[in-house]
């Protein structure tokens, strides 16, 4: 049986995600897990939430709460909406889990028995009214070069010239607002990244089938300047993975935790560990997925990110799991994607700006956003979300096309034959025909779904229902039907009998209306290996009840409502 890991990159845990974050990885990484798991592999599809870092201990100091609660709460928050949105994880862990304080406290200790570790004396700024270092992008101060008073400690926005803290004019804490600020010196631990670039450029160029997208940027990285550079792994702060050689305490590192991009991608292990003690599972379940020693060389392992996560999973990570060069199973496949943007501008966090996926399961059901999101991925380029196109996505494609299709259908057999599919009549040329359309679509639809490539295989799907409503159109059986009723009720049968090949193949994009369409057919869903097999699923007399309506019209006024409502402030 074909063994498939899937991860989806960690969201992080500082408030709740926009559509540009949703699509960007867990989306599409839901539709993958699906397809596989409808194609008989054995799946594992795996997310958690990134726990660690300043921007946690920051949102949860503006909430007014204790950095462990305000994660617990927004992790239940986080896996609630995960759940609105069907996104069908195996399990969703937490970065901050047992699991994960062990397994990133084991991989240190494995990099520095390899030589992969270095102890670095650095000089970097405490504050004194916060008690704390600040990292370098919570310093602000006056722009040497273009006179902004807003700089970071890491760039200026306004002239984008990088930084470094002590280039500031009158620096200041961006917490506080506390000039009292000193430089102290502290011994950090940087990976030796430099020391594997050949192996790492080698891996990556071997990589021939990747998407451009991910393989130029890890060979930007790799080559581009002084090439791959080492980086520090730990830093000062409370909130983290306390920094452990293995088991044993790291004597010079009391205090330090690990830097959240060293632990965030441990966790996709770790949360598989999770997954295996929640089951009450032993440990071997898990270890099958994660080490080749024990049975994950035969494990296909797939990662969906943003573009900007594709650095730290092509060179950061594997520099981990080489360097730890004990038996812990590579990416096989990366598929990034590039962003979403808003209405003429960015999705903003920190402004308000578009629409969050609480937003979105408040307003419509989740299958409307996840058909306009999937087909309209940016996959090859940025793509936008408008509202017009939104709204012409779900009333041409799912109400117009599929609801449409469900709903003439059921309902004429109902009126004419009752609720059971009707005798009579023989398939001709205009079905066969139907059947050839269908069969070379599957095709494609299955070609484009192995290969994740999303907005073809949305297309294919499309298509598929166009065949079914289509025909339909032509076949007209309510007009035959008062010449013919014999005809006319072959032609019922026929496109009753669509109706759960559409359930199965809609499923990992639609996969409420799938259910609908599964559940009024009364037929299980079953992926369809041939179309001619498959249209015989509902035999003469089969039962079946006609849906609600599957699918709403977003009207005019309801879209320029919600555009207006999610302007931004
Ligand atoms: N939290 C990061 C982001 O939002 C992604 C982390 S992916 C991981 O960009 F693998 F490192 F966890
Ligand atoms: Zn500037």
């Amino acid at each position: 049986m074909t063994r498939t890991l899937i991860t989806s990159a960690l969201p992080y845990i500082n408030g709740i995600k926009h559509l540009g974050n949703l699509v960007g990885s867990q989306l599409p990484s839901d539709v993958y897990a699906r397809y596989c798991r409808a194609m008989g592999h054995e799946v594992m599809y795996i997310c958690a939430t990134d726990e660690h870092g300043t921007p946690a201990e920051l949102a949860a100091a503006k909430a007014g709460q204790d950095v462990a609660d305000f994660c617990a709460e927004m992790h239940q928050t986080q896996a609630d909406l995960a759940a609105g949105f069907r996104l069908s994880f195996d399990h969703f862990g937490r970065s901050s889990s047992p699991q994960n304080h062990e397994l990133t406290q084991y991989f240190a200790g494995k990099l520095a028995d390899n030589g992969l570790l270095e102890e670095v004396s650095e000089k970097q700024v405490y504050s004194n009214a916060d008690g704390r270092y600040l990292p370098d992008r919570y310093i602000e101060g006056e722009c040497p070069n273009c006179g902004s008073a807003d700089a970071r400690g890491d760039q200026c926005e306004n002239c984008t010239k990088q930084l470094s803290p002590t280039d500031l004019i009158n620096p200041r804490s961006a917490i506080s607002g506390s000039t009292d600020l000193e430089v102290r010196e502290t011994k950090h631990l940087y990976l030796r990244q430099s020391k594997l670039s050949e192996t790492l450029d080698k891996w990556i160029s071997s990589k021939t089938d990747w998407p451009i997208l991910t393989t130029s940027i890890a060979k930007k990285w790799l080559h581009d300047g002084d090439g791959l550079q080492d980086r520090g792994i730990t830093r000062d702060l409370d909130w983290g993975v306390s920094v452990k050689r293995g088991t044993e305490d790291w004597p010079g590192m009391e205090g330090k935790v690990f830097y959240v991009w060293f632990d965030a991608p441990i966790a996709y292990i770790a949360a598989t560990a999770e997954w295996a003690a929640a089951q009450g599972k032993p440990a071997a379940d898990w270890e099958r997925w994660w080490r080749t020693d024990k049975g994950a060389d035969d494990v296909n392992y797939v990662q969906f990110m943003g573009k900007d996560n594709v650095p730290f999973h092509t060179l950061s990570f594997p520099a981990t799991i080489m360097g730890a060069d004990d038996n812990w199973k590579l990416v096989d496949f990366i598929k990034s994607f590039n962003y979403l943007n808003y209405d003429g501008g960015q999705f903003s966090t920190s402004k308000g700006r578009g629409v969050f996926m609480n937003q979105a399961l408040d307003i419509l059901p989740s299958d409307y956003w996840r058909w306009w999101l999937l087909t309209n991925v940016p996959e090859s380029s940025d793509s936008e979300f408008t509202w017009e196109s939104f709204q012409n996505g779900v009333n041409k494609d799912l109400a117009d096309v599929l609801g449409n299709f469900v709903s003439r259908i059921t309902k004429f057999c109902r009126s004419k034959f009752g609720e059971e599919v009707p005798s009579g009549g023989e398939y001709g040329e205009a079905e066969a025909e139907v059947i050839t359309q269908l069969t070379e679509r599957l095709k494609s639809y299955e070609d484009n779904m192995a290969k994740m490539e999303v907005r073809k295989s949305a297309s294919d799907l499309r298509a598929i229902w166009a065949i079914g409503n289509e025909y339909l159109q032509a076949a007209a059986p309510w007009t035959l039907f008062k010449t013919d009723p014999d005809a006319a009720a072959a032609i019922v049968r026929f496109a009753l009998n669509l109706i759960p090949i559409y359930a199965a193949l809609s499923e990992p994009f639609i996969p409420d209306a799938a259910k609908t369409m599964a559940t009024a057919m009364n037929t299980p869903s079953k992926w369809p290996t041939d179309i001619a097999g498959a249209l015989e699923t509902l035999p003469v007399g089969h039962a079946f009840t006609v849906p609600e309506n599957m699918f709403a019209k977003i009207t005019d006024d309801a879209r320029d409502e919600m555009q207006a409502k999610f302007a931004g402030a």
